[in-house]
């Protein structure tokens, strides 16, 4: 199977010309002006974009949370995914209480295996070295392809961990070339804030905000940083989401330190006022760290554009407001934490990043593509447009006019947290190694076209060949 992208204005992290992109046998092959060749299918790109495939490093599809498991499996969650110009995803392997981690590992691929329609990695969410994780097991995991731990400094009596094996899995890490990604709240100081509120018969989804306030996610942020660097594990920030949180890491950055961070779309957007709308429309937005008072915002985008975050993911995590988000009720700590967003990300930021001139393309590609493949092991064979990588590309329309909606949406998720946002630019056509899974608006592949990937371990190169070198 050939295919020929003719006259797109083809953009990476690095470049920006118009040309063609020729792709055979899932790869490309090609790139030049005027290529006279020819292919099983042509697609015309004349006033298009041509960008890679967006990678969503930050997803939680089919994952029992808060008592319920999330709307999105990996069928709904990635056709969804591809809608939105995404052909590979980072999924979140959670470990369950006593689980073994090779248990864990195969309970993910079987929730995978014959429904993804994009490529897949897993990172391996540690919540409990004592039972079930052997620290001897885990320095395996990275050989085969899960080359990321995650660990939860919040959400207490659940999946929470503490100081100790935080410290113990970054020593690890340091050994094994694994990344570590931390969600950077103080879950004891939560915990009572919670706790008290609740005594005082503040029952509302707002609370959700009032007992995470940003200081707790300044103190763990700077707190993982400085026991990353003592450890001499690399260290990955997820879901950003205040001022607070970004000074820690803009001083790791300055000195050099290996410390990265990512802010996902929601926070770019949805501020504290949301959590307020009458008749528990809040609980919408109920997702951690919270949605913060609008003034982070800028703060976000100016972080972003000065390389001190580095990603913009999405944490889909969707719970139905109707039947799941109605589990908090009467208890804002008992709303399923989680927002939907997998389709939404590059459509939202082209228009508000690019077309209002807060990034350039280069930059958006860069942060919803080309960084994620490099600090997940996934480059060069996914992330850019090079002879060798992966045919995943997306056509982009800069001109199609869409409104983002639960109606319009491909996720199961019964609200859209943008819900009536009109934006400027969406993909017409996305391919995943060449196979095309969406044009004409309809999705046009097979559930399980999904590949697993196995990712090169942190500062390595994914050779196309699905090789692991070393970085030059
Ligand atoms: O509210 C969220 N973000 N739910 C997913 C789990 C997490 O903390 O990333
Ligand atoms: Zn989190
Ligand atoms: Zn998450």
């Amino acid at each position: 199977m050939s295919v020929l992208i003719r006259g797109g204005r083809v953009i990476t992290a690095a470049d920006d010309f118009v040309g063609d992109v020729y792709a055979e046998d899932e790869r490309i092959t090609m790139i030049g002006e005027s290529l006279d060749l020819q292919a099983d299918k042509v697609i015309d790109a004349t006033g298009k974009y041509v960008i890679p495939g967006c990678i969503d490093p930050h997803t939680h599809l089919d994952m029992p949370f808060g008592g319920t498991i999330t709307a999105d499996d990996f069928e709904s969650g990635t056709i969804s995914a591809a809608f939105g110009g995404t052909t590979t995803h980072v999924d979140f392997c959670l470990q369950g209480k006593g689980q073994p981690f090779f248990d864990a590992l195969e309970t993910w691929h079987e929730k995978r295996n014959g429904k993804a329609v994009i490529d897949v990695g897993f990172h391996l969410a540690v919540t409990d070295l004592q039972a079930g994780g052997t620290l001897e097991d885990l320095a395996r995991v990275p050989d085969e392809g899960v080359t990321s731990y995650k660990l939860f400094m919040a959400y207490k009596g659940a999946i929470m961990v503490d100081d100790e094996t935080l410290f113990r899995v970054m020593h690890v890490a340091a050994d094994t070339g694994a990344l570590v990604m931390v969600h950077a709240e103080h879950g004891d100081a939560i915990d009572m804030l919670v706790r008290n509120a609740l005594a005082d018969g503040n029952t509302e989804p707002h609370w959700h905000a009032l007992t995470r306030p940003p200081e707790t996610e300044g103190e763990a942020t700077h707190r993982a940083i400085q026991l990353a660097h003592v450890a001499g594990s690399p260290l990955y920030v997820v879901h950003v989401s205040c001022k607070d949180a970004i000074d820690p890491i803009a001083y790791a950055r300055e000195k050099g330190w290996n410390i990265w961070g990512e802010t996902c779309t929601q926070y770019l957007f949805i501020d504290y006022t949301h959590l307020e709308r009458p008749d528990f429309e809040g609980a919408k937005y109920v997702y951690t760290p919270p949605p913060r008072p609008k003034e982070h915002q800028q703060h976000l985008w100016g972080a972003l554009k000065n390389d001190v975050l580095s990603v913009i993911s999405t944490d889909h995590c969707s719970f139905l407001w109707q039947g799941q988000k109605t589990l908090g009720k009467d208890d804002f700590s008992k709303i399923p934490n989680g927002g939907p967003g997998i389709e939404d990300r590059l459509m939202m930021i082209h228009h508000f990043g690019v077309r209002e001139g807060r990034l350039s393309l280069n930059r958006m590609v860069e942060l919803l593509a080309t960084n994620p493949a490099k600090l997940f092991g996934l480059y060069p064979r996914k992330g850019t447009i090079a002879p060798g990588s992966d045919a995943d590309l997306v056509v982009f329309d800069p001109e199609k006019r869409v409104t983002r909606s639960a109606s319009a949406h491909h996720s199961k998720c019964d609200y859209n947290l943008y819900e009536g946002t009109e934006v400027q630019g969406a993909p017409e056509v996305v391919l995943l190694r060449g196979n095309v899974l969406v044009e004409n608006d309809e999705f046009v592949a097979r559930p399980g076209i999904g590949q697993f990937v196995k990712r090169a371990r942190f500062g390595e190169q994914l050779a196309p060949a699905g090789r692991a070198v070393a970085a030059a």
